[in-house]
């Protein structure tokens, strides 16, 4: 079966960019900056950026092109032709099982942005003037609580629907006319957004000059951007730092090889993952910097944005600001669509990898496989949306969110440089380039990617990794809730294997 390709270089560094430019540009980047030293972060950010982050990515991109000419989409398949052994397979698995635990749970929070869109539209959410107001607010439209807002969580349901079902339309449309295309309009759409937004955080001035003077856009910005040098000293900076460059370029997931899989053999890798980097970076510490907090700070001052998590943030800070501007329905309105199309354009990339898997190894045609993976990623859904109040949610970010990621990422580096070789890599990257890098990147590929990941990953399970095992400081109501997860999660993960196991059986017996 002929594999499909992107249609042009526009769009899929736009679909790539898509795939990257998410919640995490806009919510979790502001918030992780400002509580880890302000511009010092971005020492960092930068360090991790250029030694982790974009060697990683032209890894991926290398991987997945690779694994697409012998017409493999994921990285059971690609993993496969890397290195000669049952189990690199299986390891590969969980480039198929981590997208697909994140979209299940990913969709769903999507569809929130969607939700507070049509409840900006409607005035509802700027007419509120307290933090409790609107936190009662999101906690019944999640179903946590009943109060005058909701009384079930039927109206979230409804969006959540609308919102999977639009997701699950567009992959099912396949890769040019489904993801190229929303590509093309939803990130256009949402530069502009972003922009619009921009200036006007950037023209907030000072808006209450009696009672708090210094609350204004320059300290807003200050917070943000200030170095608080002495932050640099701290490990966990660093950490962060890396952690960040791993969520916003959607590194260690298993989507990068999947839409890699569908480039032309001679496709330039190297410009176009610089191109779509940038894009992201763009996004990320421009746009998203200059949005969020300057403008909580400039309303209310420093405090609550220290306290406040990234969620707190977009969803409930924001809001409050725009409710005090004229026309604030409006900016809210587009900060929600916008926050929706960040969403849209990464939940389909989640949705792909499995799409992928059944289409190639199954034989599957594209309709078929989105059929099944939209029954699966809805049956999924379910529990994390209905057992929300008992952390179901957060307990699979943990797992596959961060631990999967790290873990994953350092499994494919160390197959990438030590079983295919780095020298074999650096070619394959190089085919069809029109620029060489600089032979310190090959260096860095293979000695220092590897080990900062390792890293990474040891230190996570050190200081975090126990606590989540034992479930420390989880109430006991809510135990029996994250051990039926985590037994969920390895099911999830022996069903990809078992279906390995199916389909390389198969091609065996037709080969034989
Ligand atoms: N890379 C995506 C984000 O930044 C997941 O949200």
């Amino acid at each position: 079966m002929k594999r499909e390709r992107w249609a042009s270089r526009v769009g899929l560094v736009l679909a790539f960019a898509g795939n990257a430019v998410g919640l995490g540009n806009f919510l979790r980047f502001p918030v992780q900056a400002a509580k880890n030293g302000g511009g010092a972060f971005m020492i960092p950010y930068f360090f991790a950026f250029i030694l982790l982050g974009i060697p990683l990515m032209w890894i991926e991109w290398t991987i997945g092109r690779y694994g697409g000419k012998f017409g493999h989409g994921t990285t059971p398949g690609m993993f496969d032709k890397l290195w000669n052994k049952p189990i690199s397979k299986y390891i590969g698995a969980l480039g198929v099982m981590i997208p697909l635990l994140i979209g299940s749970y990913y969709l769903y929070v999507m569809s929130w942005t969607l939700g507070f869109a049509f409840y900006s539209l409607k005035g509802t959410l700027t007419s509120f003037t307290s933090h409790e107001q609107i936190s009662a607010f999101l906690s019944a439209y999640q179903g946590v609580v009943k109060n005058q807002y909701f009384h079930s969580i039927w109206t979230s349901y409804i969006f959540y629907l609308i919102a999977f079902l639009f997701t699950m339309y567009i992959v099912s449309r396949g890769i040019v006319k489904g993801i190229e295309t929303l590509a093309k309009i939803a990130m256009p759409t949402l530069f502009l957004f972003a922009f619009f937004l921009m200036i006007r955080v950037l023209t907030l001035g000072t808006p209450d000059p009696i009672n708090h003077p210094d609350w204004n856009i320059n300290t807003g910005l200050g917070y943000m951007w200030n170095p608080m040098i002495e932050y640099l000293k701290k490990g966990k900076t660093w950490i962060a730092a890396a952690g960040q460059i791993f969520f916003t370029l959607s590194l260690g997931i298993g989507v990068l090889q999947s839409y890699a899989s569908y480039l032309k053999e001679k496709e330039d890798i190297v410009v176009a993952g610089l191109a779509t980097a940038s894009t992201n970076e763009f996004a990320e510490v421009i746009l998203g910097g200059t949005i969020a907090i300057p403008a909580a700070v400039a309303f209310f001052g420093p405090v609550l944005v220290k306290t406040g998590g990234a969620f707190d943030l977009g969803f409930k800070t924001l809001p409050l600001v725009f409710g005090k501007l004229p026309y604030g329905w409006l900016f809210s309105t587009l900060w929600f669509l916008l926050l929706f199309l960040a969403g849209v354009t990464s939940g389909v990339a989640l949705s792909q990898p499995l799409v992928a898997f059944l289409e190639d190894e199954f034989g599957l045609t594209k309709k078929k496989a989105a059929l099944i993976v939209a029954i699966v990623l809805f049956t999924l859904g379910q529990p994390i949306i209905f057992l929300l109040k008992y952390g179901v949610l957060d307990d699979i970010d943990w797992w596959i969110g961060t631990v999967g990621l790290a873990l994953f990422a350092t499994l494919e580096v160390f197959i990438f440089n030590f079983a295919f070789g780095t020298e074999r890599g650096w070619q394959e990257l190089h085919r069809g380039a029109s620029m060489r890098l600089p032979r310190i990147f090959y260096f860095i590929m293979r000695y220092i990617t590897p080990f900062f990941l390792l890293a990474i990953f040891i230190y996570w399970i050190a200081t975090d990794g126990i606590n989540f095992l034992l479930m420390k400081g989880v109430p006991a109501a809510n135990r029996p809730f994250l051990i039926a997860t985590r037994i969920a999660i390895i099911l999830v993960y022996v069903a990809i294997a078992v279906l390995i196991r199916i389909a390389w059986d198969k091609k065996k017996n037709v080969g034989k």
